[in-house]
């Protein structure tokens, strides 16, 4: 039984040597040509394989992602473990990344810009870390490591999740009869909520319209929760006062699409954050370790909650 490596060659070669150090017992593959699929035991991969149902002794299906909305569930036999990466590379670019877009906003870097390209030198009005509400929808791994770098920098925090959570310093909102509350007093709106039928469209006109007008979005979760045209509008109504935004729908965005000229706007091609291997391969190789012991591997996917 073996470990097949499906993605690109640079990170293989990291996985490799990690795996040959730790788990030498364990044959690791590269080319899905060279195994046959009833040999795998365990598979990192970021699309599930056309021929899944070869891979009937497949134990756990790594995602190679953070996100698993790329997958099937119903496709997967119920016997197979979904798990996300949830690894420290990962977690770090997307703390830097949210600080970026946070900052970004909060010192209306878009405003700046726009009176950069116009040649103006002029101030634009203040506001005060203390006096912004930053609220990030979505508690999980990476909802919490964000609040926890945006924390020294005295923006009051507060968090919206599905379930109830309960955190020092934070201001815990959940459920969707809470979340016009959580909106009402969030200056600053992160999403990093996972791609789910609960989550598709989440950031709309409705939501828009809850949060307090100036308000701005740091958009890194998925493309599929953004009504683009919403955020356009809420922007050119006065509103939002910007948005930073990783990801769109479709990726990569269409060279005539309007997100990519609008001045409120600053966009980036889903670089927010990348599974680094050296990190991850030492969580894949913990999560075998756990798995072997009898015990879930960390990032399992909930069937019933899709992540
Ligand atoms: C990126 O979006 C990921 O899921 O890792």
């Amino acid at each position: 039984m073996a470990f097949l490596f499906n993605s690109d060659a640079e990170r293989a070669k990291i996985f490799a040597a990690a795996f040959a150090r730790e788990l030498p017992a364990l044959p690791f593959v590269t080319n899905p040509a060279e195994i046959d699929p009833a040999q795998v035991k365990y598979l990192i991969t970021w699309t599930a394989p056309a021929d899944i149902d070869r891979y009937r002794n497949l134990e756990i299906l790594f995602s190679i992602g953070a996100g698993v909305d790329q997958f099937s569930l119903a496709a997967l036999p119920q016997k197979v473990k979904l798990v996300r990466m949830v690894e420290d590379g990962i977690t770090r670019m997307m703390q830097e990344y949210v600080t970026l877009g946070v900052l970004a906003l909060h010192r209306d870097l878009t405003g700046y810009l726009q009176q950069q390209r116009a040649g103006k030198w002029a101030s634009r009005p203040i506001h005060q870390a203390p006096d912004r509400q930053v609220g990030v929808l979505g508690l999980g791994n990476l909802g919490l490591a964000v609040l926890e770098r945006l924390r020294p920098f005295g923006f009051p925090l507060r968090g919206w999740s599905r379930s109830p959570r309960q955190l020092d310093g934070v201001a815990c909102y959940h459920g969707e009869e809470q979340l016009p509350a959580f909106l009402a007093g969030t200056d600053i709106l992160v999403c990093l909520l996972p791609l789910t039928a609960e989550t598709r469209g989440i950031l709309n006109a409705d939501l828009f319209r809850m949060l307090p007008q100036g308000a701005g979005l740091v958009h890194a979760g998925r493309g599929q929760q953004l009504d683009t045209e919403a955020l356009i509008e809420a922007l050119d109504s006065g509103h939002l006062s910007g948005a930073v935004l990783d990801v769109t729908d479709p990726e990569p965005l269409p060279s005539d699409h309007p997100l990519w000229h609008h001045p409120g706007i600053i966009l980036t091609p889903h670089i927010a954050s990348v599974t680094q291997p050296e990190t991850a391969a030492h969580t894949v190789i913990a999560n075998i370790r756990r798995h072997e012991a009898g015990l879930d591997p960390v990032g399992l996917v909930d069937r019933g909650r899709g992540y």
